[in-house]
């Protein structure tokens, strides 16, 4: 089922004429076709956000309601990674007014790829330009959320620099634990 736009979403996040970035490089060693796209969201996208939330995330709470306040916010920057035109992905970074302060960073409030398309590195490729994104508002670091036994996205970030930070207890809605991770994505990024 296709999601209509929520009402009164804002359109201050969302960049309609912002150019697309050409991933097909960075794809090729994971995905064959090498035609995923990463770019910024536009309003007509928040119908797939939501749906995807719906799939991938409902399992911990009401995201697609969670995600649609997300939407709605001023200083979430959201990414979408497409193939064909198709979006297949997206990331979300919250939080950007605390970002000139060191112990409260941005949040990566959720990094979702359509079940179908997962394992082929866009989960990867999504993390690392949200992190770019990231660093152009200036953040030093970006922390996250995500369930202590979420093995694939734990694995993840791993491999991409995050270090675990402190266990939440039940900290989703429908009761699992969360791990905290957080990463210096500026060191990171100058190493
Ligand atoms: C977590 C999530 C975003 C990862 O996205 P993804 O596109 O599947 O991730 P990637 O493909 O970049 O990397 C994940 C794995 O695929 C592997 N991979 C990448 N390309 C591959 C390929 N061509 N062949 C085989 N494996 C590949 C990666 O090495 C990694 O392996 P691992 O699971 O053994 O660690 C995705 O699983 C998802 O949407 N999950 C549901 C929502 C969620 O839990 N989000 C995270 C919490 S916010």
């Amino acid at each position: 089922m296709k999601l209509d736009r929520p009402p009164g979403i804002k359109t201050s996040y969302l960049s309609p004429d912002a150019p697309q970035f050409d991933q097909t490089n960075l794809a090729s060693k994971s995905y064959k076709s090498g035609h995923i796209k990463i770019r910024p969201a536009r309003d007509k996208d928040s119908g797939y956000i939501i749906q995807l939330s719906k799939r991938v995330f409902n399992i911990y709470g009401p995201y697609d309601k969670m995600v649609t306040a997300w939407l709605e916010s001023d200083s979430t920057i959201i990414i979408i990674a497409q193939i064909n035109r198709q979006a297949v992905g997206f990331a979300m970074l919250g939080d950007l007014t605390s970002r000139f302060d060191y112990f409260h960073s941005p949040e990566l409030l959720a990094l979702a790829v359509n079940p179908e398309k997962q394992h082929r590195g866009i989960g990867r490729m999504l993390l690392q330009e949200i992190e770019k994104k990231a660093v152009e508002t200036g953040t030093n670091r970006i922390f996250l959320h995500t369930g202590v036994k979420n093995l694939r996205a734990r694995r993840l970030y791993d491999q991409n620099g995050y270090s675990p930070w402190e266990i939440k207890r039940r900290f989703y809605a429908a009761g699992q634990d969360a791990v905290v991770m957080s990463k210096e994505i500026r060191i990171w990024n100058l190493l």
